[in-house]
C-alpha cells in the first residue's frame, strides 16, 4: 500500500482534519527536547477517544505501521521521537479532567491532561498533586507516566508510580485494559498497571488515568545554602533530614548558578562564591520548624560544611530560591548540552561523582561540564556543553565515547543510567549497564505479550 493510501485510510478513522502531514506539523509533533534524531513521521494522529485509539492501534496492526506516542513532548531521551516514517498518535485532544472525588483523593484524566493542569485542579480542591519538575507547564500525565517522570518533590512524595491509582490502556493488540480501578488495596496478582508505568508506551498507550491527590503543604520554605566542596553536602543532607521532613534536596554546581545568574532576571541567593550550592525545602507549618532549621544550618557552618545561606521569608523569595535550580535546564538548552541522568544510592554519591567528574576532566578538559539534580535522590544530571567549534554530530559521537566510560562507573556501582528521563532512543544502546541479560530478555518478552506485531513505540528502550 502508497503511503497516500495509508494516510487516506487513516484519515477514514478520526474525525476530519485530526491526521495531519503538513511539513512543520511533521517536524514539532515528530521530536521532543532532544536534538539527536531528526523527525521523519509519516503523519499526525490526534484521536479523541479511546475508541479512536483502539481503531488506530488495529489499523497499525492490520498494516503493519509503527506507532509513536506522543504528549507533552518535553522528553529528554528521545523516547517520543518518530525518526522512521512512524505515525504519531497525539494526545493533545484527549486533555479533560473526567471526574474527581473528595472522599478517595482522586482525579480521573485523559492523557493529555497537561501536569500543571492537574496541579491547579487540585489546589482548587484543597489538595495538592506533589509531582514536579520545570517542564510541568507543558508535559502531559501520559507522558509523565509513560516515563514515570521524578522531578524535584520525589525525596519525600516518590515518582509519578506512587500517584497512579488506576489506568486504562490500549494495549499493541487494540484491547482495552482497566488496571487497578482506583483501588488502595488490592492483592489479586500481578499488579499490570505498574508495568505500563515507565514502559514509554512500548507495551500500549495510556488512554485514562486515575491520580492520587495528597493534602496541601503547608509554608513552603526553601534554604539554599553554599557548600564549602561536594564532599560537605551529604552532611548536609543528613543533618537535615535528621532534623526535618524535606519536601526537597536539590543541588548545583557554581558553573550551573553562573549561567542561571548571566541571564539578569534571577537575583543571586548571597554574594559568597562557593563550589557547590545545596536548596532545600521543608513546612515551616510551626515556627519550631524555621527554628530548627536556622539551628541546623548554624551546625553545617560550625562543621565548615556550609559557607553561606539564606531562607525564604516569602513566596516570591521561595520562588525566585526554586528559579535558581528549576532554571538550569531551559537556561543551557541552546548550547546542545548531552544529557546524563544517572543515578546511585544516595550513601555512594560523593565517591560516584569524584569517580565521573575524575574520568571527564582527564579525558574531556576542554568541556565544559555542568553538574546538577536530585541529589537527595541520589540523582545526578551530568551536563555536557558543546563547545562552539564542533558540530552537534561530532559532539555527540564525542560524548558517546565519555558515556560508555561513565556508563562502566555507573554499573560498578550498581547505579541507573536513567533514574528519571527514560531510556527511549539516547539510552537503549546502554541498557545492559543497568539491566542484566536475563532482565532484558524478560522484558522483551513483556514486550512480545502485549505488542505481539511490535508496533508499539518500536526502537525505544531496546533497538530496533
Ligand atoms: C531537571 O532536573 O532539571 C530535569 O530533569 C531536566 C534536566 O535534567 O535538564
Ligand atoms: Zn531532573
Amino acid at each position: 500500500m502508497t503511503q497516500s493510501a495509508l494516510i487516506e485510510e487513516l484519515k477514514t478513522l478520526l474525525e476530519p482534519g485530526k491526521v495531519l502531514t503538513d511539513a512543520d506539523s511533521l517536524i514539532t509533533f515528530g521530536k521532543d527536547w532532544t536534538k539527536h534524531f531528526a523527525p521523519a513521521p509519516l503523519a499526525i494522529a490526534f484521536p479523541k477517544s479511546i475508541e479512536q485509539v483502539q481503531a488506530i492501534v488495529r489499523w497499525a496492526n492490520q498494516r503493519q505501521v509503527a506507532l509513536v506516542p506522543s504528549g507533552g513532548r518535553t522528553g529528554l531521551s528521545a523516547g517520543a521521537v518518530a525518526a522512521n516514517g512512524e505515525v504519531v498518535v497525539a494526545f493533545d485532544y484527549m486533555n479533560q479532567i473526567l471526574a474527581f472525588s473528595a472522599v478517595d483523593r482522586s482525579v480521573t484524566c485523559q492523557p493529555g491532561v497537561i501536569t500543571q493542569q492537574l496541579q491547579t485542579y487540585a489546589q482548587e480542591q484543597g489538595l495538592y498533586y506533589p509531582v514536579d519538575f520545570a517542564s510541568a507547564g507543558s508535559s502531559q500525565i501520559g507522558g509523565n507516566i509513560g516515563t514515570n517522570a521524578g522531578g524535584i518533590k520525589v525525596i519525600r512524595y516518590g515518582m509519578t508510580r506512587n500517584w497512579v491509582a488506576g489506568l486504562k490502556v490500549v494495549t499493541g493488540t487494540g484491547e482495552l485494559l482497566e488496571l487497578n480501578k482506583g483501588l488502595i488495596k488490592n492483592a489479586t496478582g500481578y499488579d499490570l498497571r505498574q508495568l505500563f508505568i515507565g514502559a514509554e508506551g512500548t507495551l500500549g498507550f495510556v488512554v485514562e488515568a486515575t491520580m492520587r491527590l495528597d493534602r496541601a503543604p503547608k509554608n513552603l520554605t526553601a534554604m539554599v545554602l553554599g557548600a564549602a566542596d561536594f564532599e560537605s553536602i551529604m552532611p548536609v543532607l543528613h543533618a537535615f533530614q535528621s532534623k526535618l521532613d524535606l519536601t526537597a534536596f536539590e543541588f548545583f554546581s557554581d558553573k550551573a548558578l553562573s549561567k542561571i545568574l548571566a541571564r539578569g532576571d534571577v537575583p543571586a541567593p548571597f554574594d559568597t562564591a562557593c563550589p557547590f550550592y545545596a536548596l532545600l525545602e521543608f513546612e515551616a507549618s510551626h515556627e519550631q520548624v524555621a527554628e530548627q532549621a536556622l539551628a541546623t544550618f548554624e551546625h553545617c557552618v560550625e562543621e565548615g560544611w556550609v559557607l553561606d545561606g539564606v531562607m525564604s521569608q516569602s513566596e516570591q523569595q521561595l520562588q525566585n530560591l526554586w528559579k535558581l535550580r528549576e532554571y538550569i535546564s531551559e537556561t543551557i538548552s541552546h548550547l546542545t548540552p548531552y544529557k546524563n541522568d544517572i543515578s546511585v544510592t544516595v550513601c555512594q554519591v560523593p565517591a560516584f561523582l569524584a569517580d565521573i567528574d575524575a574520568i571527564v576532566e582527564r579525558h574531556y578538559p576542554d568541556f565544559e561540564v555542568l553538574w546538577y539534580g536530585h541529589i537527595g535522590d541520589g540523582n545526578l544530571h551530568l551536563n555536557i556543553l558543546k563547545p562552539q567549534n564542533l558540530s552537534k554530530d561530532e559532539f555527540f559521537d564525542i560524548c558517546a565515547g565519555v558515556n560508555t566510560q561513565v556508563f562502566e562507573i555507573v554499573q560498578r556501582y550498581n547505579g541507573s543510567i536513567s533514574a528519571e528521563h527514560g531510556v527511549g532512543m539516547t539510552k537503549r544502546d546502554y541498557l545492559h549497564y543497568s539491566r542484566s541479560p536475563a532482565e532484558i530478555g524478560y522484558m522483551k518478552a513483556i514486550k512480545a505479550v502485549f505488542d505481539p506485531n511490535g508496533i508499539m513505540n518500536p526502537g525505544k528502550i531496546f533497538p530496533l
